[in-house]
């Protein structure tokens, strides 16, 4: 009966495909970053998941996973509802944790930021290219609230979609972006007899700074 048990005390896993070129790293761990989430595409690994973690104003600290939209030179993007419970802890504690973990590339990249609202213009924009049924579900669902065990959301739907018969649905002025701007990004690679290699990059007075972590 608990042989899934020992299933799992027993499992493991040796890492060999990949090996970080340390005479080689990039001066800015987003071109790094760039790298790794286009293999992890072709290892068809999740690539754009990623745990989001806050941290409460009572210190109680909460992830959840997330999709990356975007990301750049200056931060990682991602879309949510403005009074979810997420968006409630960044309000009163804007730093929070990223977690890529990449199993098929045999990775996973750390993040540490500031995350800041994103304009509204670029909210619309995504919002404008999300399907329909999306659209839809941003304007019924109030994320993070407790709802009665038989809530009819489709029923739900079909009075929002009444509504917007016939029109472009608007976004919801609580849905939109946030951008995470990354103070420390740590680049793990799993290799053989558990001795990875851990890569971080940390923002001092603009400058990316590079140490290498035991693993
Ligand atoms: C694969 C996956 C992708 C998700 N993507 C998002 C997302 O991009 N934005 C979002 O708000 N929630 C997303 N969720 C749902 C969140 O994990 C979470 O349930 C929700 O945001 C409410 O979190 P909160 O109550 O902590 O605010 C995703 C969940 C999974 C499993």
């Amino acid at each position: 009966m608990n042989d899934f048990k020992s299933k799992i005390e027993n499992l493991r896993e040796d890492f060999n495909k990949y090996k970080i070129d340390i005479k080689n790293l990039p001066k800015h761990p987003v071109s790094m970053f760039s790298n790794w989430i286009k293999q992890a595409l072709e290892n068809n690994d999740q690539a754009n998941a990623f745990v989001l973690s806050t941290v409460s104003n009572k210190n109680i600290p909460s992830s959840r996973v997330v999709l990356l939209r975007g990301f750049d030179e200056n931060g990682f993007t991602f879309f949510t509802n403005y009074q979810s419970k997420k968006s409630i802890d960044i309000e009163k504690n804007n730093t929070v944790a990223l977690n890529f973990h990449w199993p098929e590339s045999q990775r996973q990249v750390r993040i540490i930021g500031k995350a800041e609202k994103i304009s509204a213009a670029n909210s619309d924009k995504y919002f404008n290219s999300r399907p329909r049924e999306s659209q839809i579900g941003a304007w019924v669902s109030e994320q993070s609230t407790v709802v009665s065990l038989y809530f009819k959301f489709v029923n739900a739907m079909d009075e929002i979609e009444s509504k917007f018969k016939g029109k472009k649905v608007e976004r919801p002025k609580h849905w939109g972006g946030y951008k995470i701007m990354p103070s420390s990004i740590e680049f793990w690679q799993g290799r053989p007899f558990r001795l990875h290699q851990r890569i971080k990059y940390s923002l001092h007075k603009n400058n990316w700074k590079i140490e290498r972590l035991s693993p």
